[in-house]
This record gives structure tokens, sequence and C-alpha cells, in this order.
């Protein structure tokens, strides 16, 4: 059998002879000293080859997730950047550059539209969410792109993207109408919420405020701030401080944030507060959208009734005249002052209510509903439930009528024959002269 000492030194060779004594307590210490080494450095050695081995998993791991992540993108390259050069280009002498989010959506695509028929470039970020039928979304999109209006399939939230954004296109203008709208899906998913109007919003404004030349910023607000302000009609000026949802509470936190912003980096601010926006391509999420449906699906239609059992009602503002509305304060749009994130002298700040002037209640809309359809809508009366919704809205519209020249000119009536005509169309159901045959 081979001494220990033998066997220890043939385990530990890179150390020969080096505490070899003919003491034998200290040659005891010294074997001591020597394990102890010894184990030290092999552990030592271990942990650098446990090190290596998760740093090489790592950066595997990155390889593999940013290469997924160049597959997954739906932007980015020379062919991109091209669609997007081209679409934000005007074809009008002094024409804007605008980069419109939520241009897939309701507001957001006729606001498209309009300004590309004008001679604008146009520029759409939308992320199709499922919140409502994403096909709606994608019809939309379609519409956009037979008038050559690009959309980026993306989220606000994403900080490359808008870098790249900015970096192909001096954008003059942002028209961000992208937002988690809906006042009672709050209940159900409160985080989108938070997601789309607050970090998005924050997002945007940082991309904006980064970008040379800083573009001015036009947003969607929403006359839900006015909240539970009693005041009629309600005026820029009356409280905004009571909100009666998340979604309200988002949309008046955004009016903050972009205050923020034009005051530390001298970002260009119009907020937007729209009342009841309905027409042709709307959003299935609305009463008078989900209300056509069910009248003519035989399907009962759920009337919320306030305290003392009085009718809701709303100030209904046509599609048309919102876009008019928008588009006037895009041109009045005073330049942000700042560049490249430095502030350089006070910019605009303004807040409008974009409204029609004439509530109309929700009894009186099912009404004009079934005369346009020809079909006697069943309807069900219930106690409006605290999930907050408002039991009216009405605007005062004397600021962006002095301010923007806009002066709403459709009626409940004709702008809900407008929408009838294109839902027929679009969802395939028959109808003449008022009487609907499926
Ligand atoms: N329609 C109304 O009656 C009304 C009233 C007041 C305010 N508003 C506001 O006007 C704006 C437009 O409303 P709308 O009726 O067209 O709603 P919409 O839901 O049809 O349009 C919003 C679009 O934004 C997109 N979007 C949402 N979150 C996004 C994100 N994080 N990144 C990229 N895209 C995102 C959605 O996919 C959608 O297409 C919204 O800000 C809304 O809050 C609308």
């Amino acid at each position: 059998m081979r001494p220990l000492v033998a066997e220890e030194e043939d385990l530990f060779p890179s150390t020969p002879g080096k505490f070899k004594t003919d003491h034998h307590h200290l040659h005891r210490h010294h074997r001591h000293l020597r394990r102890c080494f010894a184990s030290t450095s092999t552990t030592f050695l271990w942990a650098l080859f446990l090190i290596a081995l998760t740093a090489s998993y790592l950066s595997f791991q990155s390889l593999v997730s940013s290469g997924n992540r160049l597959l997954a993108a739906s932007w980015g390259g020379i062919q991109w950047e091209k669609q997007v050069r081209v679409s934000a280009l005007p074809r009008r002498p002094a024409g804007l550059s605008v980069l419109v989010t939520g241009a897939a959506g309701f507001v957001g695509a006729h606001v498209s539209l309009a300004l590309k028929k004008r001679g604008d470039g146009v520029v759409g970020l939308d992320n199709f969410n499922p919140y409502y039928d994403p096909s709606l979304k994608r019809s939309r999109a379609s519409l956009l792109r037979a008038q050559k209006v690009f959309v980026v399939d993306g989220d606000v939230n994403d900080a490359r993207l808008l870098a790249k954004l900015f970096d192909v296109v001096a954008f003059t203008h942002v028209m961000h109408l992208a937002a988690q709208a809906g006042v009672r899906y709050a209940i159900e998913n409160p985080h989108s919420y938070v997601h789309s109007n607050v970090a998005g919003l924050v997002g945007l404004l940082e991309a904006c405020k980064s970008a040379n030349p800083q573009p001015a910023f036009v947003w969607a607000s929403s006359s839900s701030v006015y909240g539970l302000n009693d005041k009629s009609p309600f005026s820029e000026e009356d409280r905004t401080d009571r909100p009666a949802s998340l979604y309200a509470a988002t949309k008046k936190a955004g009016e903050e944030i972009t205050h923020a912003y034009n005051h530390i980096y001298g970002l260009s601010v119009t907020g937007l507060r729209f009342f009841t926006v309905y027409g042709p391509w709307g959003r299935p999420d609305m009463a008078y959208f989900s209300f056509t449906r069910n009248i003519l699906q035989g399907k009962p239609v759920t009337i919320y009734r306030g305290k003392n059992r009085a009718d809701l009602a709303r100030d209904f503002t046509y599609i048309d005249d919102i876009v008019k509305g928008c588009l006037a304060s895009l041109d009045t749009a005073g330049k942000s002052t700042g560049s490249g994130g430095k502030k350089r002298g006070p910019a605009q700040y303004r807040v409008f209510n974009l409204g029609n002037t004439s509530p109309v209640t929700v009894p009186e809309m099912v009404s004009i509903l079934e005369r346009l359809l020809g079909v006697k809508a069943k309807r069900r009366e219930v106690e409006m439930p605290g999930n907050g919704d408002v039991p009216f809205t009405h605007a005062n519209i004397s600021s962006a009528r002095r301010e923007l020249g806009y002066k709403p000119t459709t009626d409940l009536r004709t702008g809900l024959k407008r929408f009838v005509k294109w839902y027929s169309s679009y969802y395939g159901y028959k109808y003449n002269q008022g009487k609907s045959v499926h």
C-alpha cells in the first residue's frame, strides 16, 4: 500500500516538495495546508468552469432569442424602411408627415385616410390587439393599404421600434390615437389600460422628446375625464379630478403626463376630449353598434337607466366631424421648441372638447335605429350598474370653435343612417327602404 503522503503528493503534483520538511509536526501542518489549498483551488477551478458554462449558455440563449426576435419581428429591414419612408412622404407643398398611432382603430383609420387624401404623408402604427374583433382592424388596415398608407404592426411600448421609426422619418406631427378604449372592460382587464394608456403614452412621448426635430403631439383624451361632473355643458375649465372609471383615470393621467413633457422638454401638445364618436367602421363594443347587431338578430338590447329612472344621454359625435377637429388640431399646432431632449423655450399646451353639443337619450337613439332598420327592438331596461358609466355627457365646444374653427354638422339620425348603410354592406345584411331582410 502506498503511503498517504505519496498519495497526496500524487494528487497535487503542482506543488511537489514545497511544504516538505523532516519535522513531523510541521509536516502534518503543511499537509493540512496543502489539503486546504488543494480543495480551494479545485473549488476555484470548478467555479471557473461553472461560470464559463453559464456564460456560454446565456450567450447561446440570447443568440437564440435575438434570432427568434428577428424572425418574429414584423418590422425592420431595407424594404420595410423604404415602405415607411414612401408612406410618410407628403404629396402636397408644405404637407405634414404624420405618425398615426391606433391607425387600424375606428378614429385612427378615418384620420389616416383624410390626411392621405389631402396629400399629407402618413405612417400608421397599431398592435391589432383582440379587445374587439381584430379582423375588423385588419379590414381597416387593408383600406389604408389600398390608399398607400403603410401600417406598422407594433406596440407603442416598443422603444426600439419607435426609435427606428423616428430615425427613418422626421415626422412633423404625431397623432396619438392608440389606447385601450371602453369603460367597462377595465373591471375585467385593468392592466391593459395601464399598458396602453399610461406606459405606452410615456414610451411614445419619450421617443417624441428625443426626436430631432421634435414633432408636435396631438392625442385623444376623452370626455370621460369629466367623470362625476354634473355642471352642464362640460367645459374645459370644469373639474376633472373625479373619474368614474379606470379608463377615465388613465386619460386624466395622460393629460397630466403630456403636460409634464410639454413643460420639461418643450413638446407642443394638444389633447382632444372626444365625446361618444360613432359612424361607419365604428367600434363593435359601443352601444349604437351592438344594438344594431342585436336588433337585426332579434336579440334584446339592454338599456341602462340612471337614478330615479332617468334616461342616460350622450353627446353623440359623428366621425367626420371628429376627423375635421383632428386635422384642424394638427394644422394649428405650434412647433415643439425642444430638440434632442432639450427644451429651448415654452411650447404650446392645449385641451379641447370635440363634441356635438346636442345630447340624445339612449332610448331615443334606439328609436332612430328601429326606424332605420325597420325592426322593433326588444328593449330590456335595467338600472345602471356602478361600473364606470356616467349618466350624461354634453360638450361645450366654444373653445374648439374659436381656436380650430370646429363646427360639427351631422345630427344623430343622419350619422346613424350612414352607419347602418355601412353595417349592412360590411356584414351582408340586405335592407330596403328601412325594411331589413337578412
Ligand atoms: N370612439 C370614441 O367614442 C372615443 C371617445 C373618447 C375618446 N376616444 C379615444 O380616441 C382614441 C381612438 O379611439 P377608437 O374609438 O378609434 O378606438 P379603437 O379601439 O378602435 O382604436 C384604438 C387602436 O389602438 C390600438 N392599440 C391599443 N393599444 C395599443 C398599443 N399599446 N400599441 C399600439 N396600438 C394599440 C388598437 O389595436 C386599436 O386599433 C382612443 O385613444 C380612445 O380612447 C374615443
